[in-house]
């Protein structure tokens, strides 16, 4: 199986999903056949970024843990599972913060997740 094959009907939560690296980053992973959610604090630009790629938008604020466990409890209830977290959003030296949050919020749920973290 190619690479990009490999993402079919894989589903993935994108921190920082509604511009820029995210947003890239979410309109490829859809491309390739992923189901994406979105997860930002600019809510109208990731509505409509959510939209055009067929997946949704979660307001989420990776500072705190309680939206963050909302959006790995919106991939469940979507399509009962999550498989990709791209921990994109973030403000220079929060970077390991944030993801941990994330890693912490999907593994109460015992998901085998892979993890993209940009480090800065
Ligand atoms: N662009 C670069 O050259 C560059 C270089 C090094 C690192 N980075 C890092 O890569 C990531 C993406 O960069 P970009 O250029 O696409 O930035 P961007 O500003 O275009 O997009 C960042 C996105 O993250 C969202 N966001 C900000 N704070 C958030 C929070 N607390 N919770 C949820 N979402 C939040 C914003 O609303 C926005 O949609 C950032 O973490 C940035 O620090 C970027």
């Amino acid at each position: 199986m190619c690479c990009v094959c490999k993402l079919i009907g894989k589903v993935a939560i994108v921190t920082g999903g509604a511009r820029g690296i995210g947003g890239a980053t979410a309109t490829l992973l859809s491309e390739n056949g992923a189901h994406v959610i979105i997860a930002d604090i600019l809510d109208e630009v990731g509505v409509n970024l959510a939209k055009s790629i067929r997946g949704l938008y979660v307001h989420c604020d990776v500072s705190k843990e309680s939206d963050v466990e909302s959006a790995v409890q919106l991939a469940l209830s979507w399509k009962g599972k999550l498989d990709i977290i791209f921990s994109n959003a973030g403000i220079i030296g929060t970077k390991t913060l944030n993801f941990y949050r994330l890693r912490i919020a999907s593994e109460k749920q015992n998901l085998g997740i892979y993890y993209l973290f940009v480090r800065i």
